[in-house]
């Protein structure tokens, strides 16, 4: 809750003029219906037309003062309660931004999603009416009471009769829509869950036909929401009933017991209609109060829903670098016992007691089967993951002791799963350097093999991507990828998978201008194809998240069976394909 707390400090003066102004709006109306009843009592009353000019002359400028009041007070809680909000959504959304993988992984998207939109307007909206109300109907509930109680005693004991009555009707009221909206908080959640997933795979789901499968989900979630909204608003209106009802009864026993008062001359008639407005004033201020706890309950749950955001711990960084200044210049990379697993609970690691080194400069292949480990292991050399054991040195320096800022970037990746962000090209190559000039661009793209194509197009460089790039094939994507990650000009290049969707010839060009283009950079490359490593200084195979063999292609086929047969497979495909 610090969070809110830092906010709030930040908006001081506000959040001290917003309620005040209100406060001051709130003493006028409830002094406003006295004003009327001596107008009555002693201008109407008594046939004075000079003070029924100077009564009803105060009143019009009070009413004045009160619109002022209520237009200033409006909208500074309106102003403080949107700054406050867009401040926390700001800090949340960096905080996101902060996250390891694995704390990415521990929430849902569409729940983030939820809590950075909806929680966010939930808190909103409470600022604003705590502001306004929280402030008006207690105030008003006091001030009127005690003005109730200056008029008449004895009538103002049918006030003390009614309220507790009416309070505990509501709290009773109040006491079983909780619960439910609750549940209806936790619906909204699963139906934004829901719809965020079905949008971003809505080409999977085509693509199996899957739609009505969809469909029966979303509207089976809906449903649910629909059924908890109207649980908790039936009753819900159960309160405005109940108010009416309160109000009547009231009112018509004030005029009874009043009139009587009136008829013997032991009140004033202009009191009567100062006295009703009170019990107005009251009952309405009791009513603003239970739905200012309905929403308070709301906003707590989105409260604890945006905290605990925040107060996730972030399993991965780099308080504890003991060389922050320090920059990869090398491009060496050693694992030193390295194992993992993704959850500490499994049995079987996904890394177990990997070893090697690579020297700078060097082409290292990254062989074996699927699932066999090589994206995780290559993730944690530029600290997307960090091991549970062992060590990982760049230029033998632990990678723990570099900041993250300067380890990632000395090295550029290419990830197996590329992503590209709406946006014109020019604009997605900048990921890789900022301020890299146009010669730049094209130059990295010539490397990637894709600049043909990007010039062939009718707005160049400048062309618009769609959102994750979908109006590229998937060769072409992995290429911007990849001109992507060498605008970066890194000492150690990953490249994972990268060239899959790309022909044979085509992915041969893009190596041969790695090689020359880069002889310096570190180049770790995971492939699928044999072919892909062949020419690589070292080939690593890893089956099983073992590392069971390191060599050049010509000393793994002879000494080595998993990569022989890896190999052979291969060949004998392809040797079946001609
Ligand atoms: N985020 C994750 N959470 C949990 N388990 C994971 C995660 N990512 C991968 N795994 C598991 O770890 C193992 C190794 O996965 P990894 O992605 O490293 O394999 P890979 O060798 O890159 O496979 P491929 O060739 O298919 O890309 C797999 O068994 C996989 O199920
Ligand atoms: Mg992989």
């Amino acid at each position: 809750m610090s969070l809110f707390r830092t906010h709030i400090s930040r908006h001081k003066l506000l959040f001290i003029l917003a309620p005040l102004l209100t406060l001051c709006g709130a003493v006028g109306e409830v002094l406003l219906p006295r004003m009327i009843a001596d107008l009555i009592n002693h201008g109407i009353a008594a046939s004075d037309m000079a003070y029924v000019r100077r009564q009803g002359l105060a009143m019009l400028g009070l009413v004045a003062l009160l619109v002022l009041l209520s237009v200033l007070g409006a909208l500074c809680a309106a102003k403080v309660s949107v700054l406050f909000s867009s401040g926390i959504r700001r800090d949340v959304f960096a905080k996101i931004q902060e996250f390891s993988f694995a704390n990415i992984d521990s929430f849902h998207t569409g729940s983030l999603v939820t809590r950075l939109t909806n929680d966010v307007a939930q808190i909103q909206q409470f600022t604003m009416q705590m502001l306004r109300m929280g402030i008006r109907s207690p105030a008003h509930l006091l001030g009127a009471l005690v003005m109730a109680f200056s008029i008449n005693v004895r009538l103002a004991l049918v006030i003390l009769v009614v309220t507790p009555v009416l309070a505990v009707l509501i709290a009773v009221i109040i006491r079983a829509a909780l619960p439910r909206f609750a549940r209806m908080q936790s619906r909204i959640d699963q139906v934004n869950a829901l719809l965020q997933e079905a949008m971003t795979n809505v080409r999977v789901i085509k693509s199996f036909v899957r739609g009505d499968y969809e469909k029966a989900r979303f509207d089976s979630a809906n449903l649910e929401l629909q059924e908890a909204s109207l649980d908790a608003n039936r009753i819900m209106l159960l309160q405005r009933p109940t108010m009416t009802l309160a109000m009547d009864l009231t009112t018509v026993a004030v005029v009874w017991f009043g009139g009587s008062l009136i008829i013997g001359g032991r009140m004033p008639g202009g009191d009567l209609t100062a006295f009703i407005t009170y019990v107005t004033q009251i009952l309405t201020s009791l009513n603003m109060l239970s739905n200012i706890l309905v929403t308070s309950s709301r906003a707590i749950v989105s409260a604890n829903r945006i905290s605990e955001i925040v107060e996730t711990k972030v399993d991965l960084n780099d308080d504890y670098a003991a060389r922050k200044e320090l920059a990869v210049s090398q491009g060496s990379v050693e694992f030193r016992d390295v194992s993992f697993r993704y959850y500490k609970r499994s049995r079987n690691p996904v890394l177990s007691h990997v070893s090697f080194s690579i020297a700078p400069g060097q082409t290292v292949g990254l062989l074996g089967s699927t699932g066999s480990g090589k994206t995780t292991l290559t993730q944690m050399i530029p600290r997307l993951l960090d091991p549970d054991q062992g060590s990982i040195l760049v230029d033998g320096v632990d990678v723990r002791d570099y900041s993250l800022q300067n380890l990632r970037g000395g090295v550029a990746m290419v990830l197996q799963n590329n992503l590209l962000f709406s946006g014109s090209i020019a604009e997605n190559l900048a990921w890789g350097s900022e301020h890299a000039t146009p010669e730049e661009m094209a130059r990295a793209a010539e490397y990637a093999q894709i600049h043909q194509f990007i010039s062939d197009l009718p707005d160049g460089y400048d062309t618009e991507l769609e959102q994750g790039g979908v109006n590229l094939s998937g060769g072409q994507k992995q290429r911007l990828c990849i001109a992507r990650a060498l605008l970066k000009s890194p000492k150690i290049l990953i490249l994972d998978d990268s060239t899959s969707a790309v022909d044979t010839a085509t992915e041969a060009r893009i190596r041969r201008h790695l090689a020359d283009s880069l002889p310096d950079t570190t180049k770790i490359i995971i492939a699928q194809r044999v072919t892909s490593v062949i020419d690589a200084d070292k080939i690593l195979v890893l089956n099983d998240g073992m590392l069971v063999g390191e060599g050049s292609h010509r000393e793994l086929l002879a000494s080595n069976t998993v990569y022989r047969e890896i190999y052979y497979s291969q060949v004998k495909k392809e040797e079946a394909m001609a």
